[in-house]
């Protein structure tokens, strides 16, 4: 039988009512408008169940602009529908409230986005790799699919979609769907018959080519980063059949990449059957593709068997933080894994280290506070260490299997941590009691810190490489001996880590002749190595640190560049400098963070966002 999905469960991020009236599919119909950085028209919600009586069906928006709503019985004739749009709240947007009558089975709603939508981020041509045409993205996740598309936006609810996208020629658009087509007048359609929560809804349009990886894999991107993309890429295929192997098959058909320009705010985002992904990862060497095992475990943990609200977020990025390792192993070995751990153990510590106690549990309670700021390393390393723990004690076999059930047993549902906390008692801690007494489980979920029994990652190639860095700076070894050894990037990740934050400029210049951190393609390197320019006065690397935060947007290493500026006064004379430049090229998201960092207001309203 099967459990009640959490479809109850009151999510404090959502105006919609979805006990009342449940919305079950969607079809957009919009245009792309860039000149007024706008998209219109409309968007048809389907009624999952019958409406016997006149009722009201709650939608959340944010600043959007509703011109007309119309209900229909029979999905084919329309008449007009009355509605109230409530008051705004600033974290939520307003609640729009449709009177539906009896039998009701679609609502249209005509509208259109504002230039400002949260959700949504138009970039000029100069912007972009190719300089030439203009380039929209979205990201819904938490809770910006209210800024462009007016539905229940709440992860405790599911919908299939359809889409028709016109856009200007010669742009294309991509939208998370299982199949699209193309008409020569840019009319763009797509189809996803599998139920997904709104954080999921995804479209880019720009100047974007398609290659081909595998049967089931290839990578988008702007013409300029084709074929480079499609060489970082190239292992996608192998990642998909190492999670199959572990977790039963991938259910989303397709699986491709889409590359898009800098300003991404993020690294990936597991939109369905596109992931869509920063160009910082793009190395050279492969070495940054962990990213792409997350966004691809995604695909069993938060897809398919998605967090029901967002202060259940761990079960999403904790167990795919968890399967991204597993992933990795499978394909790069044991030792790749667990620097992996390390380096994130490493972070999270230092995370705890500044955190409240309340911002330290897995299941958080986020009340009146926007999703957003759960966006630390808790849910994901934490998440992932517990899981780890159960792997521990009770073995691959048992817990591998464990795992494969549960989201067996809830694809395509939303569950809350109760749901899968009961699901881990029935299904593995019952049957196993000796060993289950050794899991403290209330102290993982609830409590802040990390339980005394926390596993700790241990890798003897990053423990030569501390040793390396201490004999350095005990002038026991000369930086010669070091670049004859080889490094993978996360042994150097690890060595500039495990640096002291103060340096020197003799150090610094030292180590930058040895091994040109300021020219360095990787990004993980350059931004480490420029949070030690900054923190040491190293002027040499400010044109390299000026050039990466004009064209990187990614907020995990934009936010704490500009905070480790604030930290001086001539650094924070520098930060207000460059934040005005580069301010109007960042998405809204990484916007607001650092508009609150350094106390700007927003010269169009005057709003601190
Ligand atoms: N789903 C997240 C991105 C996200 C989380 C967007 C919350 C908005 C709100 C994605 O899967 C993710 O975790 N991305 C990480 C990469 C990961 C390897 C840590 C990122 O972008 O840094
Ligand atoms: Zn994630």
């Amino acid at each position: 039988m099967m459990e009640t999905v959490a479809a109850f469960k009151r999510d404090v991020h959502s105006y919609a009512e979805p006990e009342r009236v449940r919305i079950s599919h969607v079809h957009l119909e919009l245009g792309v408008n860039f000149p007024q950085h706008v998209l219109e028209g409309s968007a048809t919600l389907r009624i999952a169940s019958p409406v016997n009586s006149r009722e009201e069906l709650v939608l959340d928006t944010r600043d959007l602009a509703i011109h007309r709503i119309e209900v229909s019985k029979d999905g084919e004739s329309y008449c007009e529908a009355p509605f109230t749009m409530g008051r705004s709240d600033k974290l939520l947007g307003a609640p729009l409230t449709v009177t539906i009558p009896r039998g009701a089975s679609d609502v249209r709603v005509h509208y259109s986005t504002q230039p400002q939508a949260s959700g949504l981020q138009w970039l000029e041509p100069a912007e972009t790799g190719g300089k030439l045409h203009p380039f929209l993205l979205t990201q819904s996740q938490a809770i910006h699919a209210r800024s462009w598309i007016p539905l229940q936006d709440t992860p405790g609810v599911r919908v299939t979609f359809s889409a028709r996208i016109r856009t200007p020629a010669p742009l294309k658009a991509v939208m998370g769907a299982q199949s699209h087509d193309a008409a020569a007048d840019g009319l763009y359609g797509f189809w996803m018959d599998l139920p997904i929560p709104s954080y999921l809804f995804a479209l880019a349009v720009g100047d974007i080519e398609f290659v081909s990886l595998g049967a089931r894999t290839g990578v988008y991107a702007e013409p300029g980063l084709i074929a480079v993309a499609a060489h970082e890429f190239e292992d996608t295929e192998l990642m998909i059949r190492a999670a199959e192997r572990l977790y039963g098959p991938y259910r989303w058909g397709r699986h491709d990449l889409l590359v898009l320009p800098p300003s991404f705010p993020f690294g990936g985002m597991e939109n369905p059957c596109v992931t869509f992904l920063t160009p910082t990862l793009i190395a050279g060497d492969k070495s940054l593709n962990t990213l792409v095992a997350h966004e691809l475990a995604h695909s069993w943990s938060g897809n398919l068997v998605t967090a029901a609200t967002w202060g259940d977020f761990w079960l999403n990025e904790g167990f795919t933080t968890y399967i991204e390792r597993r992933i990795q192993e499978e394909l790069y070995g044991a030792e790749r894994a667990r620097m992996e751990d390390v380096l994130a153990l490493d972070w999270l510590e230092n995370e705890l280290a500044r955190l409240a106690p309340r911002d330290q549990v897995l299941h958080i309670n986020l009340e009146g506070r926007d999703p957003d700021e759960n966006s630390t390393r808790i849910p994901y390393v934490k998440g992932a260490l517990f899981l780890r723990s159960l792997e521990l004690e009770f073995g691959r076999p048992l817990f591998d299997a464990f795992l494969s059930r549960y989201f067996d047993h809830f694809a395509f549902q939303s569950v809350t941590t109760e749901q899968f906390l009961k699901y881990l008692n029935s299904h593995l801690l019952d049957l196993h009691p000796a060993l289950a007494s050794r899991i403290p489980l209330q102290e993982w979920i609830d409590a802040p810190g990390l339980p005394k029994a926390a596993p700790r990652a241990a890798s003897s190639a990053f423990e030569r490489v501390e040793r390396a860095a201490s004999d350095w700076l005990q002038n026991k070894i000369a930086l010669d001996e070091i670049a004859g050894r080889k490094w993978s990037t996360h042994e150097w990740l690890r060595f500039l880590d495990v640096l002291p934050d103060k340096l020197g400029l003799e150090r610094m210049t030292a180590l930058d002749r040895a091994f040109n951190f300021t020219h360095t393609r990787n990004s993980e390197v350059l931004y480490r190595w420029l949070l030690m320019a900054i923190r040491n006065e190293y002027e040499t690397a400010y044109p390299s640190l000026d050039h990466f935060l004009s064209s990187v947007g990614r907020r995990k290493f934009v936010k704490p560049l500009y905070e480790e500026l604030m930290r001086t006064r001539t650094g924070r004379e520098r930060a207000e400098c460059l934040y005005r430049k580069y301010r109007a090229t960042y998405h809204p998201i990484t916007r607001g963070t650092i508009d609150e960092l350094l106390g700007t207001c927003d010269p169009k309203t005057g709003d601190t966002e």
